[in-house]
């Protein structure tokens, strides 16, 4: 398939089957992150795979998409390393990229996945919860597993509305 196809077809699942996806498949979408681009090649993201149950019910108080973290069997949190930041703006994106890396390996594997970003909203307890030092600072909770979801085609603007309009002199 083309990468074009594969982008396109990727979809934020939030549902999963109970099947916990082998550790060559955390193995795999993790090293698809740690491919992503960073500023200076400095890349900030740090992984951190739960998998516990307990944990994962505990986790999903922190966001009002519980469900999504109870469903899915593996969650993934994308943390920035602080104290190794070398431009927040730069490490920020590069994050950005290594999500979007996970996610798409993760669809071409075969397995489902949503970026979680509202649980940021309390994320200084979630660390807290954690146990997290404070060199790292949480950017994503990633939810992972075999989709139990039909895939549906998306919905984007068309390209001729994200053009700007050069000035033609
Ligand atoms: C920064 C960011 C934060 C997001 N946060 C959430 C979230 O908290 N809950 C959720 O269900 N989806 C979340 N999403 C998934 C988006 O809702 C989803 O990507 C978007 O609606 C487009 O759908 P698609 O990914 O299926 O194409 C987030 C996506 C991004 C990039």
């Amino acid at each position: 398939m083309e990468m074009l196809d594969y982008i396109r077809q990727r979809r934020a699942v939030r549902r999963y089957k109970d099947a916990v996806p082998e550790e060559g498949y955390i193995e795999k979408i993790l090293e698809a992150g740690r491919w992503a681009p960073s500023g200076l090649n400095n890349q900030p993201w740090r992984f951190l795979v739960i998998k516990d149950k307990e944990r994962k019910a505990a986790i999903s108080k922190f966001t009002k998409y519980a469900k999504i973290i109870e469903s899915a069997p593996v969650l993934v949190i994308v943390c920035m390393d602080v104290a190794d930041s070398y431009n927040r703006d730069k490490d920020l994106m590069a994050i950005g990229a290594c999500i979007q890396n996970i996610l798409l390996e993760a669809h071409s594997l075969d397995m489902g996945a949503c970026w979680l970003g509202e649980i940021l909203n309390n994320k200084g307890r979630l660390s807290k919860y954690l146990g997290l030092d404070d060199d790292f600072e949480i950017m994503a909770v990633l939810a992972v597993g075999f989709s139990d979801e039909e895939l549906t085609e998306g919905c984007r603007k068309p390209l001729m509305k994200l053009m700007i309009k050069a000035d033609e002199n």
